[in-house]
Parts: structure tokens; C-alpha cells; sequence
């Protein structure tokens, strides 16, 4: 039976839900700038919420509050705070030592941990990420703060000695770059959002950043510690329509650094904007459509459990779920069996609710395009074989496996991200490499099998196609001390704990001829504490 109650009554009456979850809708209008919380006075965006009501007249998205919509004027007064706080690199947040700047970003952090309850419900409401999910989501970006501080003390560490090399002598270091333009996804808002704020600020850059289309809310019970930790101008929030605020800042040539979770066309737009390209650094998580290769002997059990959670986690919104799936035709039937019964037993509801897989959706529009990508599919051939797959209610859908995918289809391309799963079968193992090395994207791919020499033939074959070949194993960000990084249209950089601290750093070095009078010169500045480069400190 799908899901664990008809879809009509998937949504509760506003009296039904837990006072612990109500959320009481809020005018946001502070906005962070140079220091200060300003009051915004101009028109606001209404937010509406993922989770509607049931209501006589049918379900109904409830209003959870407001946000400024900003434009020109104050994106561009965002991005002079931040290039004031930098002021060519001379400002006090680029030239303070590292350990200083490591206190501010623990105190961030010490400060974040009290909003915990505030963000996780916004979370919920903003975007339908279920309590389990939108806790892991904020826990886990306060352990990447904690891990970014920890990776900066070691690299301090290695750099904090000098080199001599063919009669010169150097101190290697890295250096921050300018001004970071920091803007995340809706999918991860907080954490991929702070996955590129964080680096950039520890490195001594000072940023803007502009919160995604839906998960903006939940910055706000954040503004007041980026004031306290932060010396004024060093954390600037920008609001409004990423098409009004973005092209003024990037075309401004002011931002030296942009970090952007989202579409290749919209970070295409913004590079494009930029007067000089070849000074802009880019840090982009881009599209993915993720495949998984079951392989004949794979343990059929192992591999729908790790393909439900690939594809269907917080309902297939993650740039790294499985978007494709490639069965071996020998195994296809029961693969499918056991996928569309594991679906069934997924728990459909209210992200609040305990155990709960499945939630609403909160971009607008989602449900009926998902619902056309399934009348496209079905048009050239193919069938939802789960049952119920592919319902919609309001904002819910109700997971769909589609079998069997084609070329022709556009699910044989497009990134879905939502809960639609595409199933290929094949005799060929051609066929799915032949795939991946036409395919737009190159993230990561999920290996199901059991034969040594044929799954190493693949694994040799795939690392050059995709950054992260899974064996046995869904497609994932994490731990985020592994890299993440992608081919193709699917990322510029990589990121990781300890590669973020690159991406928005420069090498930089200070030399000298290794002669008795430059010894005692740089033993002086050492000795005496002078520079915050030139150092030979510790940190421990
Ligand atoms: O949406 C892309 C995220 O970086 C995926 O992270 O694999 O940990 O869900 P995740």
C-alpha cells in the first residue's frame, strides 16, 4: 500500500499539529549591515510554507513570515561595507592573526549552538526538511565550524616555519583574497551557505551573503552572533530576488570571490556579469544527475536500501541523490519489486512527524513539473510500476519509479531533483559508462556488486568520469573531510574542510636572500612579535 495514509489527508488541520512545532508567523526586517542591524522599511517578501492546513476549502500553504526585498541601492551598500572592512587587504580582519581570527569564529559558533531549536524549526517549516534531518543539517554545521578551526591551526602550523631553498630564505602562508560573495542552496541552506562563508571568513576575506530563494527565514535568529563575533562590515546579509541584487554586485568588479551552490546557467550569468573575469575566483557546487550500476551478482537487498536513501532522502532534493538508475537486465524485475515495496514502507507526512520519509515540497510549481516529466516518459514508453507513484496533493508527491527510461526521455537528462526515480535496464555494461561520458555532469556514481575484477575494471574506468566512484554505498557530500568536487557541468573547486581553506586563500610568501643581515632583520621581527605574517607562533 503506498504511504502510510491517503494523500488527502496528508495534511493536518492547523489545531493538529504539536504546540512544540507551531510556528508563529514573523516580519523579519533586521538585516545585517557594517556592524549594525538595520530596520527595513521598503516591500517584503510573503514566505509561505512547504506544510499546508487542511481547511474546508482544501490544503493551504501557511504564511510563516516575511523578508526584506531588497535591490540595487542596498546590494551595493552591502558589498561597500564589505569592501570597506577589507579595504584593499589593509583592514583589520585581513591583517589580524590567525589565532585572533580563530577566537571570532569560536565565539560564532558558541553563540550559533544557543539557536539551535529557532533554526531547526525554521528549517522545517522553510523548506520540509524533516526534525531528524533539519537537527543533522544544523549539527553539522556547527561540527564544520569546529573542524574548519581545527584544519586552519593545523595548516598555521606547517606554515608557521620558514623554508631555505637555493640561498633563499621563505615563510609560506596563505592569504585572503577580497571580498566573498557567499550564496547557498535551498536544499542544505545553512550548511552549504556557512560550507563556503565559514573558510572565507577564517581566511581573513569579508563577505556578503545573499540566503537562498527558500530558507531564508531561518537566518535571521543568527544576525545578532554575526554581530557579536564579527568586527563590523566583516558579515554583511543581503535580501531580495537573486535576478535584482547579484547582477549590480557582480558587475560592481568588487567581488573578488564568489561561492555559489546552484544552477550552471545562473552561475554562468553571474561570472558573465563581472568586468574582469580573470580576477573573480569561483567556488561553484553545481547540477549532478548521480547514476547508480547494479551489477548482476549485486546483493539485491544492500542495494535498493542504499538507492532508497540515495534517491529519496529529504525526497530526492540533494545535488548528490541518485538521479538515474542502471539495473542489470537479468536482475531488473526484482530489483524493482523490492525497490517499489521498500518505498511503501517509506512514511509519508509532516517533517515534525517521527520517522517521517517523505514531506511536502517547497518550490512552487515542483509537483507539476515533476508530473510532466512523468506524462513525457510515459509518452515515449516507460510506466510508474510502484503503486500511487507520482500522486500529488498540494505540495506532496508521492515518490515515482519510472521503468523503462529511455534516451528520448527527458528523465534521461534532466536533473529531477525531486522524489522521481528513472530505472534503465541493460545487457551491456557499455551502456551505462557510454552514458556517464556523454552525460553533462560528472559528480559521483554508486557501484552495486560483489566481483572483484569486474567492479575494479569499472572503478578504474569511472574515477576519470565522475570525482567519487561509491562502492556498495549511496552517492554523498559527506564526511566533510573527504573531498567534494565534480567534473564537467557539475562543479568549479573542491570543497572540503581542509580544500575550502584553499579555495578562498591565496599562496603567499615573504623571501629573502639568505645574507647575515637579513637573518638578524627577520630573526628581529620574529623574536620581537612584530609582523602577524612574518611569524614564527604556534598555535596550539
Ligand atoms: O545537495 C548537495 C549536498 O552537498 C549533498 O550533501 O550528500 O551530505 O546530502 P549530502
Amino acid at each position: 500500500m503506498p504511504a502510510t495514509a491517503p494523500l488527502e489527508t496528508i495534511f493536518p488541520a492547523l489545531d493538529a499539529i504539536p504546540a512544540e512545532f507551531m510556528l508563529t508567523p514573523a516580519n523579519q526586517i533586521d538585516y545585517l549591515l557594517n556592524g549594525e542591524l538595520r530596520q527595513w522599511t521598503g516591500p517584503v517578501q510573503q514566505v509561505y510554507s512547504p506544510v499546508c492546513c487542511a481547511t474546508a476549502e482544501g490544503p493551504v500553504r501557511q504564511l510563516i513570515g516575511s523578508f526584506p526585498l531588497m535591490g540595487e541601492t542596498e546590494a551595493l551598500a552591502a558589498l561597500d561595507s564589505a569592501v570597506s572592512a577589507y579595504n584593499n587587504g589593509r583592514g583589520h580582519w585581513p591583517t589580524m592573526p590567525v589565532w585572533q581570527r580563530i577566537e571570532h569564529l569560536q565565539k560564532f559558533a558558541w553563540l550559533m549552538k544557543e539557536k539551535r531549536d529557532e533554526v531547526v524549526k525554521l528549517l522545517m517549516w522553510e523548506i520540509g526538511k524533516s526534525l531528524v534531518d533539519s537537527r543533522k543539517e544544523f549539527d553539522r554545521t556547527v561540527d564544520y565550524i569546529l573542524d574548519t578551526i581545527d584544519a586552519l591551526k593545523e595548516l598555521d602550523r606547517v606554515s608557521s616555519r620558514f623554508v631555505i631553498e637555493q640561498g633563499i630564505i621563505g615563510q609560506i602562508r596563505r592569504a585572503p583574497l577580497g571580498v566573498t560573495l557567499s550564496m547557498g542552496p535551498y536544499n542544505y541552506p545553512l550548511n552549504e551557505t556557512f560550507t563556503t562563508l565559514i573558510p572565507a571568513l577564517i581566511m581573513g576575506n569579508t563577505t556578503v551573503v545573499k540566503p537562498p530563494r527558500h530558507g531564508v527565514l531561518l537566518f535571521h535568529p543568527l544576525l545578532k552572533a554575526f554581530q557579536e563575533a564579527f568586527p563590523p562590515g566583516v558579515v554583511n546579509t543581503l535580501y531580495g530576488a537573486g535576478r535584482v541584487i547579484t547582477p549590480p554586485l557582480m558587475s560592481s568588479g568588487k567581488v573578488d570571490s564568489l561561492a555559489f551552490i546552484g544552477t550552471s546557467k545562473a552561475a554562468d550569468t553571474l561570472q558573465k556579469a563581472h568586468p574582469k573575469p580573470h580576477r573573480l575566483r569561483v567556488t561553484l557546487g553545481l547540477e549532478a544527475k548521480n547514476p547508480a550500476i547494479i551489477l548482476p551478482d549485486a546483493d539485491l537487498d544492500l542495494a535498493v536500501s542504499e538507492c532508497i536513501t540515495g534517491s529519496l532522502s529529504f525526497n530526492g532534493q540533494r545535488c548528490t541523490a541518485l538521479k538515474i538508475i542502471f539495473v542489470h537486465e537479468s536482475v531488473s524485475e526484482k530489483f524493482l519489486q523490492l525497490f517499489s515495496n521498500a518505498i511503501a514502507g517509506l512514511k509519508c507526512g509532516m517533517p515534525w512527524e517521527p520517522g517521517v520519509g517523505i514531506t511536502p515540497l517547497p518550490e512552487s510549481g515542483k509537483p507539476e513539473y515533476l508530473a510532466e516529466l512523468l506524462a513525457d516518459a510515459a509518452h515515449h514508453g516507460a510506466k510508474v510500476v510502484n503503486e500511487g507513484g507520482g500522486s500529488m496533493h498540494a505540495t506532496f508527491f508521492y515518490p515515482a519509479v519510472v521503468y523503462p527510461v529511455n534516451e528520448r526521455m527527458r528523465l534521461y537528462n534532466e536533473e529531477q531533483f525531486g522524489p522521481v526515480v528513472p530505472v534503465l535496464p541493460f545487457s551491456d555494461i557499455e551502456t551505462p559508462i557510454r552514458y556517464m561520458v556523454n552525460s553533462c555532469y560528472g559528480q559521483q556514481v554508486s557501484l552495486f556488486g560483489r566481483d572483484s575484477e569486474s567492479m575494479a575494471a569499472l572503478i578504474d574506468q569511472l574515477v576519470n568520469q565522475v570525482c567519487r566512484v561509491n562502492i556498495n554505498s549511496q552517492c554523498q557530500r559527506g564526511p566533510d573531510i573527504f573531498p567534494f568536487a565534480g567534473r564537467k557541468d557539475s562543479a568549479v573547486g573542491t570543497l572540503s574542510v581542509s580544500d575550502a581553506l584553499r579555495a578562498f586563500s591565496i599562496r603567499t610568501l615573504v623571501a629573502a636572500k639568505d645574507q647575515e643581515s637579513n637573518k638578524e632583520l627577520i630573526g628581529s621581527i620574529v623574536r620581537e612579535r612584530h609582523s602577524h605574517f612574518l611569524s614564527t607562533d604556534f598555535i596550539l
